[in-house]
């Protein structure tokens, strides 16, 4: 989703703006721009291609040099993907905006702009806000940018930059995210810290309501009310290392093979399931409740569906799992002894967020983000947090955050169990133990890419797919599908195994492939004859059987034999080779596997 970077130097900051926008090109965004005060003017670059192309305009076409900037990746809310469409937004060459959210009452401010005589250009909501501020201006950025928001209504993080004040970029944020980096002598915005790795390690991290303005000297922060406000400087170091790719060809397959590190740093270093893993209070609020609402959007949702059968089973707590922007708009019955637990890659996602929110003003006090950015306005939303150690994921479709997840639900489930008495110290010991040997399970599913690429062949050519799964391995099925038709484009639809007969069976010819989640599990005899159901209509079945089903490849079966089954974490292997011919697939068509069309990885827009 769209990103932002804001920089005040005494060097050219165009080559660090830019580089800011490549760091966020894995957010998704179809057009992209820069501008700079260059001798007291205004000066752009926008592109409805890649960054690469901005950057080459930038240094080889115009070579815009300047020492105050605004950069933005854009992904088409209001107006399509045109360069007048995209940032940054200029009101009479006075004035240049980038924006990220959704204004909503941005039709009636057209109107009333209109009424002062200021042109549109754009179909952008964003435009508005760029005249607004031209309008109010009266030789004060930080105050002008203060007085217009509060006439906006909806999710923005905006920079600003006038060309009256040329050391001047001023930043707001509600809805949307907007750190600070802090420099010697130098100053940042951003959309997130991973933008300005090698500019800076050290970031404030701003509040809802926030306006701010950097400059050369400092950092000026006001809050929602108006007043001065301090937001702690933290060091944030180690993302350099994820924006580069190293051997692998995408970010996706990097993040794939980095499941097995990804999931040991996840696992808690203690020798027991206790609950201030999950934070301080989290004993007295385990104590307290007597069910769990999940709620999640995309892959984080599989997450959430996979955890119910976990924690129904192993904790016998009623698990209620809602799709984050259904739940915030769906009048419910709240429960105020009920966990509401929020699970996010990114700890950003709007209908997420607005979801908890929604949770919290019904009565729910008890609230749990599994998240996988520590300082995501997400885990400061919420009481009790748990946090995955994916480390940064570029690539827009989901892999290791879904796999940490997994692991940190897991934990959570036996936690709760523990603590509930349906699992005493030797079984505790043997699902820890069954944990810690996840890693090496998961190395030896990795090492079946190469009969995985020769079956992305085939599937290169269908243009739809069916995915089965039974119990637990259902939400698996669905991750399965998600990822193929996510970078793939191929259609593609999960079903429990048992609905076949209700309605999708009328769609398996020969020409269907139907990839099939087979665990040695208590429904491996229903599968197979979901199996044989499949077969009898000609449709061609792909399996990934645990080596102990005695599934064998015969005419119209594949076999891919995967580990023994591996008990209650079986979906955390299951998953990975689904991953993995999604991969190779979008490979195979040849589509852009780390940014597919359309898509975003950060949503941060309703
Ligand atoms: C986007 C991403 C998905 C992700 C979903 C939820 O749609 O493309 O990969 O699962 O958002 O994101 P979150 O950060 O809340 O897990």
């Amino acid at each position: 989703m769209c990103g932002i970077v804001g920089a005040v130097a005494q060097r050219n900051i165009v080559p660090v703006l830019v580089e800011g926008l490549r760091r966020l090109e894995y957010r998704g965004y179809d057009s992209c721009g820069v501008a700079v005060l260059s001798n007291g003017e205004p000066r752009r670059a926008r592109s409805v291609a890649r960054v690469a192309d901005l950057d080459e305009q930038v240094v080889r076409e115009t070579q815009l040099s300047g020492m105050t900037g605004i950069a933005h990746t854009r992904w088409a809310t209001h107006g399509a993907p045109v360069t007048h469409n995209a940032h940054p937004i200029f009101s009479r060459d006075t004035v240049a905006l980038v924006h990220n959210g959704i204004i909503e009452n941005y039709e009636a401010l057209r109107e009333m702009l209109r009424g002062k005589g200021y042109e549109f250009v754009s179909q952008t909501d964003t435009e508005v806000i760029a005249h607004l501020i031209h309008s109010m201006y009266r030789g004060d950025l930080f105050q002008t940018v203060r007085d217009a928001v509060q006439q906006l209504h909806g999710a923005y993080a905006i920079a600003v930059i006038h060309k009256d004040q040329p050391h001047t970029v001023v930043g707001a944020r509600q809805g949307s995210p907007l750190v600070v980096g802090v420099g010697e002598g130098e100053n940042f915005l951003a959309s997130d810290a991973l933008a300005l790795a090698g500019s800076t390690d050290r970031f404030a991290f701003l509040e809802e309501g926030d306006v701010v303005e950097i400059t050369l000297e400092g950092v000026k922060i006001a809050d929602r009310d108006g007043l001065p406000a301090q937001r702690e400087v933290r060091v944030v170091s180690a993302y350099g290392g994820a924006v580069e790719l190293g051997p692998y060809r995408h970010f996706m397959q990097k993040e794939i093979f980095e499941q097995p590190r990804a999931i040991t740093d996840t696992i808690p270093q203690s020798d027991s399931f206790d609950a201030d893993l999950f934070g301080e209070k989290a004993a007295g609020v385990f104590s307290e409740i007597d069910s769990i609402l999940i709620l999640a959007c995309g892959t984080s949702y599989y997450s959430g569906l996979t955890a119910k059968y976990w924690l129904e089973s192993i904790a016998k707590i009623p698990t209620q799992v809602e799709i984050a922007s259904e739940y915030r708009y769906r009048e419910s019955v709240p429960n105020p002894k009920s966990l509401v637990v929020t699970i996010s890659q990114s700890g950003e996602t709007a209908d997420t967020i607005a979801a908890l929110k929604h949770a919290q003003s019904l009565g729910h006090k008890h609230t749990l983000a599994i998240c996988n950015v520590a300082t995501s306005a997400m885990v400061r939303q919420t009481e009790l947090a748990f946090l995955t150690h994916a480390g940064t994921e570029i690539g827009v479709a989901s892999t290791k955050a879904f796999t940490t997840q997994l692991t940190a639900l897991f934990v959570l489930a036996v936690t709760l169990a523990k603590m509930r008495g349906f699992v005493d110290a030797k079984r505790e010991a043997a699902y820890l133990a069954q944990l810690r040997h996840l890693p090496a399970a998961l190395n030896s599913v990795l090492a079946l890419e190469p009969q995985i690429i020769a079956w992305s062949e085939e599937f290169a050519r269908k243009e739809n797919a069916l995915f089965l799964g039974r119990g637990l391995h259902y939400p698996i099925a669905l991750e399965g599908a998600l990822k193929l038709k996510e970078i793939s484009y191929i259609h593609a639809e999960a079903y429990p195994a048992g609905e076949l007969k209700h309605g999708p069976l009328a769609l398996v010819t020969e020409a269907m492939p139907v990839v099939t989640v087979a665990p040695n599990d208590a429904l491996l005899d229903k599968l197979k004859s979901n199996m044989q159901e499949v077969r009898a209509r000609g449709g061609e079945l792909y399996v990934f059987a645990d080596a102990d089903t005695r599934i064998v490849s015969e005419d119209g079966i594949q076999v891919i034999r995967m580990p023994e089954h591996y008990g209650a974490l079986s979906p955390i292997l299951h998953v990975v080779p689904l991953q993995m011919l999604a991969y190779h697939t979008a490979c195979a068509r040849g589509t852009d596997v780390d940014k597919p069309r359309n898509l975003a990885k950060s949503v941060t827009v309703e």
